[in-house]
């Protein structure tokens, strides 16, 4: 039998990272490091102008008012819940298809995560499932901006209208990404982002920022990532330290501008992925819908052989990911919710086919062609063993 992932298979050429940041710091390492020297002899170096700055920029970018710097994606969403004075006895419906930090965020307030259901070919909240999870105790709806690509923001925004329920959208994964000529953060209360050094928008450490038209949520905010004070050592409710410091903020700012050419780069990988994709085995590609714009954080495919083609693709020295492995309501920190086996029938699906390719702004468009190649390779070598549907 042949042996899957031998390497002997693929060409000898370099590996293809799954992401790497290095080329682009190699190409601005003056301008960073000039930068990183103007932060430390300005003599401040937590929430100073610099803060400031790349608050009110990002914000602009975003279509919102108000942006406030925080220390995480996790703790953007955590102080929005918290703004919004969502914790125990409130249920907050979210998917399982999403990073753990959506729902820890929710933890974190006392509050209770409802699931509802993706949509298996964007792998997105199925929002026409929303309305039917509204109860009594719902405060709000937190849909997650899944690998790049917007939620459905009308009809969500409209079932929260008529039912009462505050929106806050999980865009840590889609800074940029845009839903009927509006980027995602504008749409709901507030916007939650994450600028961990992986995102599109990533920085040289953790941050985040949360943000909002709303002038009240903006005075909110800002209190609780500063100890629930407004200044001078007195707290006006009970807050947390949750701040973005100004280096951070100085090398973010720096880079925003450059985002939606990045954006563009990757979307230029994408169309080598589709291009090359299209109709091999049993891949389902990932569905773009055409009222929105999907930034590609994330290229994610569907195959019923996801595992094999994965080690196959080790082999050949290109590097690959799932995101993520295990839906959240099966995993051990999270049982006591209660979910059962198949009670989210597609998340559970997803997350054994699921395999995101190698995407970054960096990553050059032979390497992404030599992905195809091993790709279509793995499926010619190793035929179909008849399992093509996706459901
Ligand atoms: C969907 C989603 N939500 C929230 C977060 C949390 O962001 P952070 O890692 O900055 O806390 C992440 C990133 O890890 C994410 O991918």
């Amino acid at each position: 039998m042949k042996k899957i992932g031998n390497r002997g298979e693929c060409s000898d050429q370099a590996p293809v990272r799954y992401w790497d940041y290095l080329d682009d710091y190699r190409r601005n390492r003056e301008e960073i490091l000039a930068l990183v020297d103007e932060v430390f002899a300005s003599g401040r170096l937590i929430l100073g102008s610099r803060v400031a700055a790349f608050e009110e920029h990002f914000a602009a970018f975003c279509g919102s008012r108000f942006g406030v710097g925080v220390n995480s994606g996790t703790d953007a969403i955590f102080l929005a819940l918290k703004a919004l004075d969502i914790g125990p006895g409130a249920e907050v419906i979210t998917v399982a298809n999403t990073a753990v930090p959506t729902v820890a965020a929710i933890r974190a307030t006392g509050a209770m995560p409802v699931f509802v259901d993706v949509e298996a070919d964007t792998f997105l909240m199925d929002v026409t499932r929303v309305e039917e999870t509204v109860t009594s105790r719902t405060r709000c709806v937190l849909p997650v901006h899944l690998y790049g690509q917007p939620v459905d923001m009308e009809p969500l925004l409209d079932v929260a209208r008529r039912r009462g329920v505050e929106v806050v959208e999980d865009c840590a994964q889609a800074a940029g990404a845009v839903y009927r000529g509006g980027r995602v953060g504008s749409f709901g209360a507030v916007g939650a982002f994450s600028f961990y050094p992986t995102k599109v928008l990533g920085g040289f450490g953790d941050g985040g920022m949360a943000v909002t038209k709303r002038e009240d949520l903006h005075h909110r905010l800002r209190r609780l990532r500063f100890y629930g004070m407004d200044g001078g050592y007195y707290s006006e409710e009970e807050g947390y330290n949750s701040r973005l410091d100004e280096l951070q903020a100085a090398l973010l700012d720096f880079r925003l501008p450059a985002l939606d050419e990045e954006i563009t780069r990757r979307k230029n990988i994408a169309a080598i992925y589709t291009g090359g994709l299209e109709g091999v085995g049993d891949i389902a590609l990932p569905l773009v819908q055409s009222d929105r714009n999907h930034q590609y954080y994330l290229y994610t495919i569907r195959t019923g052989r996801r595992d094999e083609l994965k080690n196959y693709l080790e082999g050949c020295g290109i590097e690959t990911r799932i995101n993520y492995p295990t839906p959240i309501h099966h995993m051990r920190g999270y049982r006591f919710l209660g979910y059962r086996q198949g009670s989210l029938p597609v998340t559970e699906r997803l997350a054994e086919e699921i395999l995101s390719l190698p995407m970054y702004p960096d990553l050059l468009a032979e390497e992404a062609g030599r992905v195809v190649e091993a790709i279509r390779s793995f499926f010619r070598n190793q035929p179909l063993s008849g399992k093509k549907d996706h459901g």
